[in-house]
């Protein structure tokens, strides 16, 4: 393939920087922590890091809602200490993504606050106002993602704001030029910072309808998040006027230069047309997550018809991406693994060998789990809001474990960290390096292999024939990959060559010489000698 960036070829590794490394003991993850780990990511692998949001934000939804876009959050640290990281990443070979958060800002940015002076302050049409309905009560039924109403009342101006998630998250007026140049200006101050791409925080949402009508009722087969929002969000969500927007940015970021990455975070896409529209005819999004796979059922036959459907529209040259967690998900070493480590491994081998970027989350490397959060230890407003109905997403954004004992590595041994750390003296990254058949021992064996194997970067997806609780994949020409989804040992037949990496190590090197034994949740790859297998 040509023209191949380092992001087709590369794995990216999200870093929930208040969760990675606290350098100054305030029980705080912070940009110097991560300066501090990264010869760790190096080691693993990976090409690109991207940091969930990192400028001063009022903390209701921890980044998400941006008081200032231009500046370090302090808890965080300052611009000294970003220059300092991209300066030291460079010196890596790692690309730096930072989260871009769009469609709104917290009511305390300026921006905000001036827009609530009054129906004809400058900064009013940055945001999203309308007039109570007649008779009274909100514009449209159009609810939050984050549970009641998306509209909140302002009794000074008589008029209701638009906030689709917290109500300390007003969403942007996008069609509104001024905001879409205020977004040029900050694209461009961030490129010029270095930064090599964004993730663009549910970029599908930026347009809404004009006519503000309600969303239909959901009906019973949607996806996860559709289901808890109770609608379709057809009018607040993928409206078509966004590929303008899309397009327009992909400009700005090509002017600095080839490698420059938009990630766009879908939110309730599943369909993979829809999915598959955000790529734009190569001049939109480079990558788009895939939530239908990432919240898929662990089982071959539902994974596999997944990829095929992504295969079948997310087509060479563009490029599909493959996440198993992330920080609003339950990590999928509980949410698919359930703990045990044979399917944590499948589960790894399925991400990193696939056609497409795959994007690591900080602890998937050793399996690390959800962590219990007692109510009393909240720090997610959702989780706070909606607790016992859904606990939250702290669970899965608790403090790396570094090492086993007090503060795990991740903070100083008698600073409370800001959430609870998990259960490290079971899993912490220290026992893993040391030990010979770990988690992460797999995986960095795993990325080492993909990094030098032409076939896993670049090489086609292919669907191979399998029994029903294996999925078979040909990579390239010559690189086939298998995995036992059952409790069953099964045997194929017509599997010749060598076997390059095995959930289960011992077993690596073996010569096949026509037939291929998979334990339970077990998973190989293997280097095909001849044609590939046909049963
Ligand atoms: C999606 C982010 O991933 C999530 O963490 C955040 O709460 C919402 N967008 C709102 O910004």
């Amino acid at each position: 393939m040509s023209n191949t960036q380092w992001w087709q070829t590369g794995i990216i590794y999200q870093i929930y920087v208040r969760s990675f490394c606290d350098s100054n003991g305030d029980g705080i993850g912070d940009l110097q922590g991560v300066i501090s780990k990264l010869d760790y990511l190096k080691d693993l692998g990976v090409a690109g890091i991207w940091l969930s949001p990192i400028t001063v934000s009022a903390n209701a939804d921890w980044g998400y809602d941006v008081v200032d876009y231009y500046s370090i959050d302090p808890h965080l640290g300052s611009m000294a200490d970003f220059d300092q990281l991209i300066a030291e990443t460079a010196k890596r070979g790692i690309k730096v993504l930072i989260d871009m958060v769009p469609n709104h800002t917290s009511i305390h940015h300026p921006w905000f606050q001036s827009a609530l002076i009054g129906r004809d302050s400058e900064y009013r049409d940055y945001y999203i106002w309308a007039d109570p309905k007649p008779g009274g009560g909100p514009p449209s039924n159009w609810r939050s993602m984050f549970g009641g109403s998306a509209w909140s009342y302002h009794r000074p101006t008589h008029q209701y704001f638009l906030h689709n998630f917290l109500p300390e998250q007003a969403d942007l007026n996008w069609r509104n030029p001024m905001v879409k140049a205020e977004f040029d200006r900050i694209f461009k101050f961030w490129l010029g910072k270095g930064v090599c791409g964004f993730r663009i925080d549910v970029f599908n949402m930026l347009i809404k309808d004009q006519l503000f009508r309600d969303n239909p009722e959901a009906n019973n087969d949607e996806g996860y998040e559709v289901k808890l929002l109770g609608q379709e969000p057809i009018y607040t969500t993928s409206r078509p006027e966004l590929h303008r927007i899309l397009r327009h940015w992909r400009q700005i970021v090509d002017k600095n230069g080839p490698g420059r990455l938009l990630l766009g975070e879908t939110t309730m896409v599943y369909d993979m047309h829809q999915l598959a529209a955000f790529y734009g005819t190569h001049n939109e999004l480079e990558l788009a997550f895939n939530f239908a796979f990432l919240q898929s059922k662990f089982r071959a036959r539902d994974l596999r018809r997944l990829v095929e459907e992504t295969e079948a529209v997310i087509k060479s040259p563009d490029w599909p991406v493959w996440t198993g967690s992330n920080h609003d998900q339950p990590r999928f070493p509980s949410r698919w693994a359930r703990a045990d480590e044979r399917k944590i491994r499948c589960g790894l081998l399925m991400l990193l060998t696939l056609r497409g970027t795959p994007v690591l989350y900080y602890g998937d490397e050793i399996g690390m789990e959800d962590t219990l959060v007692m109510p009393w230890r909240l720090q997610d407003s959702v989780g706070k809001r909606l607790w016992p109905l859904y606990t939250g997403r702290d669970k899965a954004r608790t403090p790396m474990p570094w090492q086993s004992g007090p503060g795990a590595g991740f903070t100083s041994p008698d600073t409370k960290p800001w959430l609870p750390i998990g259960w490290a003296a079971h899993r912490n990254v220290e026992a893993q390096a040391a030990g010979s058949d770990s988690t992460l021992r797999f995986t960095r064996d795993v990325i080492a292999y993909r990094n030098q194997t032409a076939d896993l970067q670049t090489g086609a997806y292919q669907s191979l024939p399998s029994p029903g609780r294996v999925w078979a994949y040909l990579r390239g020409s010559k690189t086939a990959v298998f995995i036992n989804f059952s409790n069953l040992k099964i045997t194929l037949d017509g599997v010749a060559g060598q076997v390059q990496l095995s959930t289960i190590r011992g077993e690596e090197g073996a010569q096949l010489l026509g037939e291929l034994k998979l334990a339970p949740w077990h998973g190989v790859v293997v280097h095909l000698e001849g044609r590939p297998p046909s049963y």
